[in-house]
Order: structure tokens, then C-alpha cells, then sequence
């Protein structure tokens, strides 16, 4: 194995250190569309929690229950409040796609047969089969809006889509594969003129761009945690006040009714609706203090990334104009999984395949791609590393 040696470090790597203790030495980690290092923020106010005592929340009378949920209800308006919103808007799921099923299940009886879900072409396979699966259930359609030659939304090809037939508008805000950028408050404005709802997928997003679910005009938007420096197990859901009052929840049981009786239940009010179940506590709280520690990665790695790996005879690189954090590339004649391998063997971690966004990937190539994805916490060393370590393997391969 050739480890990645960071030896020349100085004070800022030091901070970085420091902040995430799982940020290893020995490896350039590049896999952060797929899940973050904790920020120590996160772990310290979890072990604060736990080890403090801890309890359920909405269940017990006593002290301790009462600071659970005092914790529990801070740490929810702290990530409410990092969208733009309140805590009355903010539900907690298991993950975005938790929370993107949620939104399909809870507006299928909007739909009529005939009716159409606008997804775009960058979607990540958890806002496309939860939107084609209550679509089949009720005779709707799911229909795609297009990618431009230059891995952009085509914007006007997507408003000529919408008509009175639209219902639902379900988007990601950043891809996953590309990290291209797409243009919510336009898509959200014209899903609005035909009385369509935006559902924004921001599980990308949330890391790289600011998110104010009123500025963007999105009516559900959904990000998780672990790819934020905070626990996996945890998302928020964010719903408008109406889609509270009007969505049916999909997870029914103890914490979210209000009156069972021998054949029939009530749900309560508000977003208690949408948490049956014991909730995730201490993601929550982790969740939260991620997000108070939370910065956007230096724009112009991506910038340096891109010109370094288009440098490497053979390497094809996937750059739209505007992208964020993300790039995909391919290596002639080597599949993604052997170059991802090798690059594993030298201490470069990168994400290898189709990311979960297949009908996307197919278009780019039929193998796969190779993906880097940024965090605040990379630095030129790692550009280096994965750009210097990629020129061996190629050069070996061609010899
Ligand atoms: N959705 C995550 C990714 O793109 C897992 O890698």
C-alpha cells in the first residue's frame, strides 16, 4: 500500500485535525457525497447526552425525560432553522430517502390517473422510485426533464412540460453524480403557475449551497445528516404548514396518535403526526451541533481538480458550468470499480459505479464513473494526492 502522508502540516490542518478526529492522516478522503467525518461537535454534544442519563422524549413526567426533550426540541429548531424555517415545519426521519418516501406515500391520494411527477434527469434513485411507484399506483406518469449537452438543467425544455396535468415537481437541488446545480426558484415558479408542488431533494445541496426552503419557493425540501459532519440515522423533512395539515403519514404507532378507539385512530396535529415510533434522540442533538459547526468546501479545489484531472491523457472528465463539490470522470479502457480499487490501495478514497443515479450514468458512460466529492475539511494535498496517484495507474495500465 502507498499511504497518503499529510507530513507538511500547518496550523489550519491542525484546526482540521482536531475538528474531525476521523479525518486519518494516511488517506486523501474523497467519498463525501456518500457520508462526511463527524465533526467533534457532533460526537462531544452525543456523549454529553448519553452519558449524562438518557430517556424518551413526549413519554415521561420527570426531570430527566423533561431535559431530554428540551435537548431534543433545541436541536430540532436548530436544523429547521438552517433551512430558512421553524421548528413546526421540521419532521426527523431515519434518512432522505426515509424522508422523500414519506412525501410520495403522504401525496398519493393527490393523484388521478392521467396526472404527471416532473423529475429531473439528475435524480438519485431515492427521488425517482418513490415518485414511480405511487405514480403506478394511481395511473400517473412519471416524466423526466432533460439534461443539455452541457449536463445542465434545460430549463425551457422543462417549463414547455409543465401543464394543468402536473401535480407534483420532485427535483434535486445538486447532483450527486455531477454535482451540477439546478435552478429551484425557477423550477418552483412555474410548478406554482400550474398549481404543481416542488419537492426538492437537498441531501447534496445541504453541504455545498445556502438552504432557505422560503427563498427557493420549495413546498417539502429533505437533508440528512451524515453527509453534514453530523450521525447517519437522521434527516429533516421540511413541509409547508398545508402539506402538514393535508399529508397522510406513512409510519403509523405509538407517539403520533391522538385517540385510538376499538376499529379507528386520530392522528395529532402538526408534525407529531409523522413520528410514530421512539425518535432518533441523540442524532438529533448530533445533527444539530453538526450544523452549528458547518462550512461550504473551497470552490476553487473543484476548480483545481477539474484542470489537474483533464491534464491525464485518457482521463474524460464531466464539468457543467456552475457545478459545486462533485466530479465525475472516466479512465479510457478501465473500469471505474479497478481504477477506484487501485486508487483504494493508495490511500484515495472515491466512489465508483452509477451513485445510485443510473438512468443519469448511463448517459455519461456504460461502465460507470469514478466520482470525487469535497468537504470543508480537503485540501490541495488531496487534489494532489488522487491526481498523482491516478497519472501512476494510467501509466501503468498503458505500459
Ligand atoms: N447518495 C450517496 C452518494 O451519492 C450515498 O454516494
Amino acid at each position: 500500500m502507498k499511504a497518503f502522508l499529510k507530513n507538511n502540516q500547518s496550523k489550519s490542518d491542525f484546526d482540521f485535525h482536531t475538528q474531525f478526529p476521523g479525518l486519518r492522516r494516511d488517506v486523501a478522503y474523497l467519498d463525501n457525497a456518500a457520508t462526511t467525518q463527524m465533526h467533534q461537535s457532533a460526537i462531544d454534544a452525543m456523549h454529553a447526552y448519553i452519558a449524562g442519563g438518557r430517556s424518551n422524549v413526549g413519554r415521561g413526567l420527570y426531570p430527566m425525560a423533561e431535559e431530554t426533550m428540551r435537548r431534543y426540541d433545541a436541536g430540532r429548531s436548530t436544523v429547521a432553522n438552517f433551512a430558512g424555517v421553524d421548528a413546526g415545519r421540521c419532521i426527523f426521519t431515519k434518512s432522505v430517502t426515509e424522508g422523500l418516501n414519506a412525501i410520495a406515500f403522504g401525496l398519493r391520494e393527490r393523484l388521478q390517473p392521467g396526472d404527471e411527477i416532473l423529475v429531473s434527469a439528475f435524480e438519485h434513485h431515492a427521488n425517482l422510485l418513490s415518485w414511480r411507484r405511487i405514480a403506478k399506483e394511481r395511473g400517473a406518469m412519471v416524466k423526466t426533464m432533460p439534461m443539455t449537452p452541457s449536463f445542465t438543467l434545460d430549463l425551457d425544455r422543462a417549463k414547455a412540460m409543465m401543464s394543468d396535468r402536473t401535480k407534483i415537481v420532485a427535483v434535486t437541488m445538486m447532483s450527486n453524480v455531477l454535482g451540477t446545480v439546478l435552478p429551484i426558484p425557477d423550477l418552483a415558479d412555474a410548478a406554482h403557475c400550474v398549481g404543481a408542488l416542488i419537492v426538492v431533494d437537498a441531501a447534496q445541496a445541504a453541504a455545498h449551497l445556502p438552504i432557505d426552503v422560503v427563498d427557493l419557493g420549495a413546498d417539502a425540501l429533505v437533508f440528512g445528516s451524515h453527509k453534514c459532519y453530523g450521525p447517519a440515522g437522521i434527516a429533516a423533512t421540511i413541509l409547508s404548514l398545508d402539506l402538514i395539515d393535508s399529508m397522510e403519514p406513512m409510519i403509523v404507532g405509538g407517539g403520533m396518535v391522538d385517540r385510538v378507539t376499538a376499529d379507528g385512530a386520530t392522528w395529532r396535529q402538526g408534525i407529531e403526526k409523522f413520528e410514530g415510533g421512539s425518535p432518533n434522540v441523540e442524532g438529533a442533538i448530533g445533527f444539530a451541533a453538526a450544523l452549528d459547526s458547518i462550512a461550504f468546501p473551497n470552490q476553487g479545489l473543484r476548480s483545481r481538480l477539474v484542470t489537474d484531472l483533464k491534464s491525464i491523457s485518457g482521463v474524460t472528465v464531466f464539468d457543467p458550468p456552475g457545478a459545486v463539490g462533485i466530479v465525475s470522470f472516466t479512465v479510457d479502457g478501465m473500469h471505474p470499480h479497478d481504477v477506484a480499487d487501485m486508487l483504494g490501495q493508495r490511500g484515495v478514497c472515491v466512489r465508483a459505479g452509477n451513485h445510485c443515479a443510473a438512468p443519469l450514468v448511463e448517459k455519461l458512460s456504460s461502465t460507470g464513473t469514478l466520482r470525487a466529492s469535497l468537504a470543508m475539511y480537503n485540501d490541495e494535498r488531496d487534489i494532489e494526492a488522487l491526481v498523482s496517484n491516478l497519472k501512476e495507474i494510467v501509466k501503468k495500465a498503458k505500459a
